[in-house]
């Protein structure tokens, strides 16, 4: 007879998880509490007890989840459930069905529209971001007069998703259409897991060695000390700017974050006199020929004398386009009148050096602002969240081309000089009068 491999018993916080029937149900904090864990089997005893039941497991990524949930669940589920591995789905004798899929890019959640799921759950759920979570919940409806559809969540906090998930499951602030009492949230611990914590009593010493932010985050599941942003500084207030008009004689210069299947950004930049950049327009596309973003790049140039266009490193790449082999986009972009200039790639060197220019002057303004057109930078740059495993990096899970772009393009220029520390008083200072801003640099 085939039978099911079930292994363990389910910790108090495991219990609560799946004992849980509310709309909505994290559960969540201090790594290695036993979160996927409980994730997986909730899923397999909810596809036992409700025949035909319609679920989807989700991950961010591809090898995040045949490494979390394919393997695990092959494990568990042995020949007792079958595995199609093309639609990635497990299939129960009772007509119950687990799908498992993940979201890498933004868009990837319209994959699954049209699609009816009585269950969803997001693993690692701060991996998400809220419009993929707002998006998943319209999928998740059903029929069936035994069942209400539920989310289950499980999170570490930290990631593009933590705002959002701290705001509902910790901070419990709602909005317009959301209620209080469809949101449950049970907090995670190292320390519930008495199986991981025999079996590697050195987990623990490793998340106790950890920086005192990422530890409080990690072990004791501390929501507040990490927001993940990667620049905090951002803000809209201070750095989104109403438009006005560039002066001609303003140095202008472009950046650009080449993509194909993912975005590509070109960004175009402007110099006021004391040394501001003001970013001014954007361009973001997808699936869009390297020739024809340059036709539409000269396009949108047109009457401005742009001094020098700075790309991502990868348009030298030899990658034989159709109709062009052997070119590369750099060489397609220059045979349409946009030659390019290699970007220095330094990361956590360009990071810094945009953090400081996001960072106000001595005059109390940043170093740079951005015009509101720019509506793919603004989204995105507060998105950032570090790197997990460098902490002076981006996290490669955020959607950065416009940020990568404008990484560029601060690069390009050279370092604002440091205010002086201290200045002899003087009788005149032709500075002083200097105005700080051109006329309409009004704060939006
Ligand atoms: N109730 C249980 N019985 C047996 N093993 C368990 C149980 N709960 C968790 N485990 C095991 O403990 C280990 C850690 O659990 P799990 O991966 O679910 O933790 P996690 O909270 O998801 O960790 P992370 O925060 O790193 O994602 C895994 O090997 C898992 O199989
Ligand atoms: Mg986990």
């Amino acid at each position: 007879m085939k039978t099911l491999h079930l292994c363990g018993t389910p910790n108090p916080k495991q219990r609560a998880f799946f004992l849980s029937t509310a709309p909505h149900t994290a559960y969540g904090g201090a790594r290695g509490g036993g979160k996927s864990w409980a994730m997986r089997r909730k899923l397999v005893l909810l596809a036992l007890r409700y025949p035909g039941l319609q679920e989807l497991l989700l991950r961010r990524t591809l090898p995040e989840l045949e490494e979390n949930h394919v393997v695990p669940l092959l494990q568990e589920l042995g020949r007792a459930v079958k595995y199609n591995q093309t639609k990635r789905s497990f299939l129960f004798p009772n007509g119950s069905r687990i799908k498992l899929g993940y979201c890498e890019l933004e868009k990837d959640v319209y994959r699954y529209q049209g699609q009816e799921y009585d269950v969803i759950g997001l693993e690692e759920a701060t991996h998400f971001t809220e419009s993929q979570m707002i998006f998943l919940t319209t999928c998740n409806r059903t029929v069936r007069p035994d069942f209400s559809p539920r989310m289950y969540y499980t999170c570490n906090p930290g990631g593009p998703g933590h705002e959002w998930v701290k705001r509902l499951f910790i901070d419990r602030r709602y909005g317009p259409g959301e209620r209080p009492e469809d949101y449950a949230f049970i907090p995670a611990r190292l320390t519930d897991n008495r199986v991981l914590m025999e079996r590697d009593p050195g987990y623990l010493k490793t998340l106790q060695k950890l920086p005192e932010h990422l530890r409080r985050a990690h072990l004791e599941g501390d929501w507040d000390v990490l927001s993940g942003r990667y620049f905090p500084e951002f803000s809209r207030r201070l750095h989104v700017m109403e438009p006005f008009p560039i002066p001609a004689w303003w140095r202008r210069f472009r950046a650009m974050d080449w993509g194909y299947k993912d975005p590509c950004c070109v960004l175009w930049l402007a110099v006021s006199p004391e040394g501001q950049l003001v970013v001014y327009r954007e361009l973001y596309v997808t699936e869009t020929l390297s020739s024809r973003v340059a036709q539409r790049v000269r396009e949108l140039s047109l009457g401005e004398k742009i001094a020098y266009t700075v790309a991502s490193p990868d348009a030298w790449q030899q990658r034989g386009l159709p109709g062009a082999e052997g070119d590369c986009i750099a060489d397609v972009f220059a045979r349409n009148g946009v030659p390019l200039l290699p970007a220095d790639n330094r990361r956590v060197h360009g990071w810094q050096r945009l953090r400081e220019a996001l960072a106000p002057g001595a005059d109390g303004a940043p170093g740079l602002v951005i015009f509101p057109q720019c509506t793919e930078l603004i989204r995105t740059l507060p998105l950032l969240v570090y790197d997990e495993h460098n902490h002076e990096d981006v996290s490669d899970s955020c959607e950065d081309h416009a940020p990568e772009a404008l990484r560029y393009g601060v690069m390009s220029r050279h370092p604002r000089p440091a205010p002086p520390q201290s200045r002899p008083p003087a009788a005149y200072d032709p500075f002083a009068a200097a105005p700080s801003r051109g006329e309409g640099f009004r704060s939006l």
